[in-house]
């Protein structure tokens, strides 16, 4: 079932809710935006797979919120006794929803936390697991919004007032259960009146900067400046950037860090002209498990995307071969600190990350 928004600002909507009844959760669709606001109830397995899988629910925090909505609410609906039978269930729901989209971690961390209260409640009656499998998924979105917090508190320091501030993708209040990872520090300046010039890279394929950060941003009354990713370092070349937040998808232990395609290509540029490069995530995009870049798995979407997905016919020669893996992998000695809700991490990675990494 779809309800039409319109009349709503974007940032007067949560990304991702569960309804009052706890019986689907209500994402905005992000297909749509800027042109439609609408939201979307997601009550089945299929449906929560369906929106992260064709972004109609997409950034890692906020697929990891799904997930974890997702999984509560496919077990919710089982009647029965059976712990057996629950337990069933469960693993096949996670194993479908953890194979949505490859690249973000944060999709598995919030499986896992929900598995582990199945595992730690296993001897209780099923209402009772039910409802736990419930307050862990709240919390998890409750969490989500507070680290954004205090990403941003962490960020505040690196600001000055008038600073030119670039961003790549939306690593927003559309990705997340709160204001945003990248974005965080710039709203929170911005309440302190920093007037910050913000350059939003428009992000190909799926220009998640140009539909997405550039109109929360500008809709928050930032001062915000559309650009496409080819030109973020003549900007950088004119003097107009100062610092570069980007999001991130999956952290390597060794502090390589995977996001959007193109993140790298900022994070060399800025390398270039000097200019900070910080990767702003929370603790659950920090992937212990993973040494280096080579483990993290890239998502390869559609050829579709980059040939014809937004134009009135396709820009590209029939049959042409076409790559297009998602996100790409910044090197540790690109990036200038880690900023999650502990604080900043700086070089050397290995040892400080997995200080920071939160035990839950
Ligand atoms: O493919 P997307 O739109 O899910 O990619 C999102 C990003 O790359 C974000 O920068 C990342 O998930 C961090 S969101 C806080």
């Amino acid at each position: 079932m779809q309800k039409n928004l319109s009349v709503l600002s974007v940032n007067e909507v949560k990304t991702i809710r569960l309804d009052d009844a706890n019986d689907a959760a209500v994402i905005i669709d992000q297909t749509l935006l800027p042109g439609e606001i609408r939201e979307l109830r997601l009550r089945t397995p299929e449906d929560f797979y369906d929106a992260i899988r064709r972004l109609a629910v997409r950034g890692a925090p906020a697929i990891g919120i799904a997930a974890a909505y997702g999984i509560y609410l496919s077990v919710k609906r089982l009647e029965t006794d059976s712990h057996d039978e629950f337990r069933r269930a469960f693993t096949a729901h996670y194993e479908y929803l953890n194979a949505s989209r490859p690249t973000a971690v944060n999709l598995k961390w919030a499986l896992d936390r929900m598995k582990k209260i199945l595992d730690e409640n296993a001897h209780r009656p099923i209402d009772e697991i039910k409802a736990l499998l419930m307050k862990e998924s709240v919390d998890i979105a409750r969490e989500d919004e507070e680290m954004c917090e205090a990403i941003g508190r962490h960020s505040i320091p690196l600001l000055r007032p008038g600073m030119g501030v670039l961003t790549h993708c939306n690593a927003g209040r559309l990705a997340t259960g709160g204001i945003g990872t990248a974005t965080a520090g710039i709203y929170l300046a911005e309440r302190e009146g920093y007037g910050l010039r913000v350059y939003c890279d428009e992000t190909r394929p799926l220009l998640q900067g140009a539909r997405l950060t550039a109109f929360e941003l500008s809709a928050s009354g930032i001062d915000t400046t559309l650009i496409c990713d080819n030109m973020a370092s003549y900007i950088m070349s004119e003097g107009l950037i100062d610092i570069v937040f980007a999001g991130c998808d999956r952290v390597a232990a060794n502090g390589d860090a995977a996001n959007k395609i193109g993140t790298l290509s900022v994070a060399v540029n800025a390398r270039h002209y000097g200019i900070p490069f910080y990767i702003c995530a929370p603790s659950s995009t920090i992937d212990s498990a993973c040494p280096a870049s080579n483990a993290i798995p890239i998502e390869e979407r559609a050829a579709s995307e980059v040939t014809s997905m937004w134009y009135e016919k396709p820009m590209a020669p029939e049959n042409i071969k076409v790559r297009n893996p998602a996100f790409d992998v910044t090197p540790a000695d690109l990036i200038t600190g880690i900023i999650t809700e502990n604080g900043i991490v700086r070089a050397p990675y290995e040892e400080n990350l997995s200080r920071s990494v939160k035990k839950k």
